[in-house]
């Protein structure tokens, strides 16, 4: 898994126009949520277009090592034989959850109603990561954790043997939060509540439903108001795994800034919870096609056209969009370099709690690209440089961050001069087939 083995420094130099179809693989956070629900329910839930990067294939260890049967039938295709809402046994090692922050809150929520205990470990990226938004709530429950300092990994979680339900109002917008709430929620007896004052994606509340659970939300004053009855006997179910709008975004950013380019992203999430950058995209002035919309996997999706636009324009990007395009604001930094003018994100201090501190990573690595930046604790400005204006000749630090490294292979794709990464190897996490995938549209990213 990443960080644990050897840095795989990357290069990437001026790309050919793009064309072709890019197909991208399956959804990180529907993949993880498809094992953990399947693990959840009773009998066998069939997954097809699992995600097979790394953060997946380490949840999907996971399950197994809490007693569900986890087997691969061919690429994606997988099924998981599941031991039901508080079925879950006590793992006979340290789960080691890799770079995944989703998949270890999920999972922490998911056994934190079961009296059994567990200890978490992580990748260096993920040891540094705040698991107390995650176990203040799980207290409410009576699950205990014991961690590191500032609530970091590794850390030992007790789950509760008589756990109480909860009322919950998230003090952050963040789904894993919100999911690892739900999922303890759902071996509590009675009525757990959780309230989000801005929306997040709601890929669990769809899919909870989906296994048969009662769940409602209701919109109020207060935001959304999501109530789930507890113990529920989950059904299996059979989940086709749509593409990730999150991976989507790097070749459909690199048609926009590279000259020439006309390509198709086929099925991409229309889902209003994750397609903030696309609607950032069409205000910026890209040449997008939204085509065939209809449902794959039980969410909205449409085929992209992305065409090559020369008159890209900064803009104030809304600050109450950050929580549906939250793992996009790197590659829209790189968009923003290639724009005409500022653009201006705020309300972003999440960002500093991702992967890595991705405010700081977007910015130093920008400017030793050459652009200018402006930032603050909750803020970043990039002033843009027109078409093929960055000048690049820099390499950027990764901070075992995958969406770092793929941004800026993206943007040596129309930079004057190449652009290096010191370290691509995180790429696996969330894309595997990034490098072949973007090559094989006309990029020329290679290993340095
Ligand atoms: C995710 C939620 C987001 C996102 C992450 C996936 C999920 O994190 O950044 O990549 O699948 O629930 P936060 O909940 O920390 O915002």
């Amino acid at each position: 898994m990443s960080g644990h083995g050897e840095a795989q420094p990357m290069i990437s130099g001026r790309s050919a126009p793009l064309s072709g179809v890019a197909e991208v693989p399956g959804d990180k956070s529907i993949s993880h949520r498809a094992l953990i629900f399947g693990a959840m329910a009773v009998g066998e839930t069939r997954i097809t277009g699992l995600l097979e990067g790394q953060d997946v294939l380490d949840t999907a260890k996971a399950m197994q090592a809490f007693g569900a049967t986890v087997t691969r039938h061919g690429l994606g295709a997988w099924s998981v034989q599941g031991v039901g809402v508080g079925g879950f046994r006590e793992p006979a090692d340290v789960i080691d959850c890799g770079n995944s922050g989703t998949g270890v809150r999920l999972i922490m929520g998911t056994m934190a109603t079961t009296p059994i205990t567990a200890t978490f470990t992580g990748d260096a990226s993920l040891r540094k990561r705040p698991m107390g938004r995650v176990t203040d709530p799980l207290a409410l429950f009576g699950t205990r954790a014991y961690g590191r300092q500032g609530g970091r990994l590794p850390m030992t979680v007790v789950g509760a043997a008589d756990p109480m339900p909860v009322r919950y109002a998230l003090p952050v917008a963040s789904a894993q939060v919100k999911s690892a709430v739900l999922l303890a929620g759902l071996n509590a007896p009675g009525q757990t509540v959780v309230i989000e004052k801005e929306p997040t994606r709601d890929h669990s509340e769809r899919m909870l439903i989906g296994f048969g659970a009662e769940l409602t939300v209701e919109k109020g004053a207060e935001g959304h108001v999501i109530t789930l009855t507890g113990r529920p006997e989950l059904r299996p179910q059979t989940v086709a795994v749509p593409r990730d709008p999150s991976s989507a975004a790097f070749p459909v950013c690199a048609a926009l800034i590279v000259e020439g380019s006309d390509i198709r992203v086929p099925g991409v999430s229309q889902n209003l919870t994750r397609n903030g950058l696309y609607l950032t995209l069409v205000e910026m002035g890209a040449r997008i096609d939204f085509e065939n919309p209809r449902e794959e996997g039980g969410e909205p999706v449409a085929d992209l056209r992305v065409r090559f636009s020369p008159s890209l324009k900064g803009i104030e990007v809304p600050p109450d969009r950050a929580p549906s395009m939250i793992d996009e604001y790197p590659i829209l930094s790189v968009v923003a370099a290639f724009a005409e003018g500022r653009t201006v994100m705020r309300g972003v201090k999440e960002l500093r709690v991702k992967e890595s501190d991705r405010i700081d990573a977007m910015a130093r690595g920008l400017e030793a690209c050459g652009a200018r930046i402006e930032e603050d604790e909750d803020t970043l400005i990039v002033h843009g440089m027109g078409p093929g204006g960055l000048p690049g000749g820099g390499t950027a630090q990764t901070h075992l961050d995958h969406r770092i490294a793929m941004s800026f292979l993206v943007a040596g794709m129309a930079a004057k001069a190449e652009i290096a990464v010191d370290d691509g190897s995180p790429i696996v996490t969330s894309f595997p087939i990034f490098e072949g995938l973007m090559n094989g549209l006309g990029a020329a990213i290679r290993r340095g």
